[in-house]
C-alpha cells in the first residue's frame, strides 16, 4: 500500500528540510510520497520543496490563485497517488515519528486513524490553561453540536490518516479549516481510531491561524450542522416547545376556570400535559428517523430532559441574580440555556 503524505504550507522554509528528512527516516520501508501543497509563499517555500524533491519523493503543487489551510489539505487528496492518506503541519508540532504508527491502525482495520492530544497519553506542550480551555470547550461544543463526532476526543487535530476511500468522491467545503471535523461528518467511514500524541512547540516561523479562529469554527460548526439537518431539527424542537406553551397555558386556564380547581394543582397537571404533547410532536416529526429506544425509554428520558432543565433555567436564574444581573434578563439567559439542555439530552440520550 502506498502512503501519501499531505503537507499545507505557507512561510514553512525553515521547518521544509527537518520534516522531509525526519519523515523519510521514519517511513523507511514504506512505499510513499510528500505531496507539498504550498500557497506560493513569499519565503519561497515551493522553490525549496522542489529542490527537496530531487533527493526525496515529493511532489510539489504551488497554488498561485487559492488560500486556505482546507483547500490545500483537498487539493493534496486530489493529487495524492496512494492509498493512505496522511495529514499533517509543516512545523513539526506533528512528530513524523508518529506517522507509522498511524498507517498501521489503518492496516489494522481503522478508516480513520487520528493523532489525538486528548486520549489518554496525549498533551499538548507549553499551552496555559486558559488555551486549553477554550481548545477542550471548542471541541465540547463540537461534540454535543453533531452526533456524529461525540466520541471522537480530538476532531480538530491536523494530524491524521485515512484510506483514501473515505474522502474519494466526496465533496469536502473547503471554507472552515477543520477539515478532519469536514472528513468525520462527510466522509465515508466506518472505524475510527485515535492514537496519542504530545502536540509539541513550532519549530520555526510563526502559527497562521489567528484572531479570527473561534468566529471560524461557529461558522464551520454551524454549517456542519446544517448539511447534517441538526439546525432542521433544533427549528422543529423550538416549534414543539411553542406548542407546548399554548397547550400547558390552555390546560391551566380550562383547570382553574372551568373546572374550578387548585391553581397549584392545575399547573403540575398542565405542565405534565405540555410535556406529553411535546414527546408526541418531537418523537413523530423531530426526531421520528431516530427511534431506537423502546418508546416508555424514551418518555423516561424525555421527562428527565425536562426536569434537568428545569433545574438549570432555576440554577442559572439564581446564579445570575447573585452577581446583580437584571432578573428579566437573568431569566431569559436561563430559559434559553434550558432549552440547548434539553436539546442535547434529547437529541443524544432520548433519541441518541
Ligand atoms: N497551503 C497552505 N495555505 N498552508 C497553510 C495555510 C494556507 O493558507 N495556513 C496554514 N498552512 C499550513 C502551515 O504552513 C502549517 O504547515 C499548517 O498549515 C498548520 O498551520 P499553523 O499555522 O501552524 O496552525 P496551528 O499550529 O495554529 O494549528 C494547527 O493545530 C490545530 C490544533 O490545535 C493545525 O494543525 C490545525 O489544523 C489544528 O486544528
Ligand atoms: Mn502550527
Amino acid at each position: 500500500m502506498k502512503i501519501s503524505v499531505i503537507i499545507p504550507t505557507y512561510n514553512e522554509r525553515e521547518n521544509l528540510p527537518e520534516i522531509v528528512e525526519r519523515l523519510s527516516r521514519a517511513l523507511q520501508g514504506y512505499e510513499y510520497e510528500i505531496v507539498v501543497v504550498d500557497d506560493d509563499s513569499p519565503d519561497r517555500t515551493w522553490e525549496l520543496a522542489q529542490k527537496l524533491g530531487e533527493k526525496y519523493p515529493i511532489k510539489v503543487i504551488r497554488r498561485t490563485k487559492e488560500r486556505g489551510l482546507s483547500s490545500a489539505v483537498i487539493r493534496g487528496f486530489q493529487e495524492a497517488s496512494g492509498d493512505i492518506f496522511v495529514v499533517m503541519d509543516a512545523d513539526l508540532q506533528h512528530p513524523p515519528e508518529k506517522v507509522p504508527e498511524l498507517i498501521e491502525a489503518i492496516k489494522n482495520g481503522a478508516d480513520i486513524a487520528i493523532a489525538s492530544r486528548y486520549v489518554p497519553g496525549g498533551a499538548v506542550k507549553n499551552w496555559y490553561w486558559y488555551r486549553r480551555l477554550i481548545s477542550k470547550g471548542a471541541i465540547m461544543i463540537g461534540r454535543v453540536a453533531l452526533p456524529k463526532i461525540r466520541n471522537v476526543r480530538d476532531p480538530v487535530s491536523g494530524f491524521f490518516a485515512l484510506r483514501r476511500e473515505v474522502v474519494e468522491g466526496v465533496e469536502l467545503n473547503p471554507v472552515g479549516f477543520k477539515i478532519l471535523m469536514e472528513i468525520l461528518v462527510k466522509g465515508r467511514y466506518n472505524k475510527v481510531q485515535e492514537v496519542p500524541f504530545t502536540f509539541g512547540l513550532r519549530k520555526a516561523g510563526e502559527s497562521k491561524l489567528g484572531s479570527r479562529t473561534i468566529i471560524n469554527y461557529l461558522r464551520h460548526l454551524y454549517r456542519l450542522m446544517k448539511w447534517e439537518g441538526e439546525i432542521d431539527r433544533l427549528l422543529k424542537f423550538s416549534l414543539v416547545g411553542l406548542s407546548g406553551i399554548i397547550v400547558n397555558e390552555g390546560f391551566l386556564w380550562a383547570f382553574v376556570r372551568f373546572l374550578g380547581w387548585d391553581k397549584v394543582l392545575s399547573n403540575i397537571l398542565a405542565t405534565e400535559l405540555a410535556i406529553l404533547n411535546n414527546f408526541t410532536w418531537n418523537d413523530l416529526w423531530t426526531f421520528r428517523d431516530l427511534k431506537r429506544k423502546p418508546i416508555l425509554q424514551r418518555l423516561a428520558s424525555f421527562h428527565l430532559a425536562a426536569l434537568s432543565g428545569a433545574i438549570v433555567q432555576w440554577a442559572v436564574y439564581v446564579a445570575l441574580l447573585a452577581v446583580g444581573v437584571h432578573y428579566l434578563l437573568a431569566n431569559l439567559v436561563g430559559i434559553a440555556i434550558s432549552f440547548i439542555v434539553r436539546f442535547a439530552v434529547n437529541r443524544h440520550v432520548t433519541w441518541g
